[in-house]
């Protein structure tokens, strides 16, 4: 599939970008047959173009407008509308996990992150994070907010990169320009540590050293 001929939803460029960020970290026809767990797939854009290049993706929604929309525009993905805050549910082993635009949004990102490298070779990551020198207390939300709607209204990212680093394994985080959104925000900020400023972050967890024993140019414009 060509990405040009390609057509996402949900903030065009900033998906546009993304995949192609992802593609040149790996080699060509690496997603062929992998499987691949998307959690908070919204529109399906992401994990719908690699199933176009034969990857088998599974889309995980919590909020029952983007599971329809995306089972009328992905029918032979398979897809589970579920809350990515509650328990493991899926199965237990996937070669890929994107856990994109996710983490903010959840009540607990530490379990979420410790859970979700248990049960995948690589994990891609990306969340906005807020520039504090460490961990700042999750405010916790209301019992009446069902997060699964919200769809990131209360998105406030009260944790920093530091603290989602003590959760990951083996990872590398790209602070790349070619990453940046208009509405997203950028990726390429430099953090101070204490100015509370929110911007985004992207990681591959290379949890199984998958590439790391492929060749060296797997990890080339890393
Ligand atoms: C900011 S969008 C990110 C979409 C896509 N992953 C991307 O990076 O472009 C967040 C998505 O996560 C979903 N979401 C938020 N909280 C969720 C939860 N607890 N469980 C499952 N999905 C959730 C939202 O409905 C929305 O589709």
């Amino acid at each position: 599939m060509n990405i040009n001929d390609y057509e996402p939803i949900y903030h065009k460029q900033w998906v546009l970008d993304r995949i192609n960020f992802i593609k040149k970290m790996f080699p060509d026809n690496y997603f062929k047959d992998k499987s691949i767990l998307e959690l908070g797939s919204c529109w399906g854009d992401i994990g719908g173009y690699f199933s176009l290049l034969g990857a088998d993706v599974t889309m995980v929604n919590g909020f029952d407008f983007y599971y329809e929309a995306c089972k009328n525009r992905f029918p032979n993905v398979k897809n589970i509308k579920h809350d990515c805050d509650s328990e493991w549910i899926y199965d237990d082993h996937y070669d890929v996990i994107f856990h994109m635009g996710l983490l903010y949004h959840l009540r607990d990102p530490k379990k979420s992150l410790i859970e979700c490298q248990k049960h995948c070779d690589i994990m891609i990551l990306e969340t906005v994070v807020s520039d504090f020198l460490d961990f700042i207390e999750i405010i916790p939300r209301t019992e009446d907010i069902n997060l699964c709607q919200d769809q990131g209204l209360n998105a406030e990212a009260n944790f920093s990169a530091d603290f989602v680093e003590k959760y990951l394994i083996n990872y590398t985080r790209y602070d790349d320009s070619s990453l940046n959104g208009k509405i997203s925000g950028n990726y390429n900020w430099t953090a101070s540590g204490n100015s509370g400023f929110r911007g985004r972050r992207f990681w591959i967890c290379d949890i199984k050293n998958q590439l790391s024993n492929l060749t060296n140019s797997l990890l080339k414009n890393s």
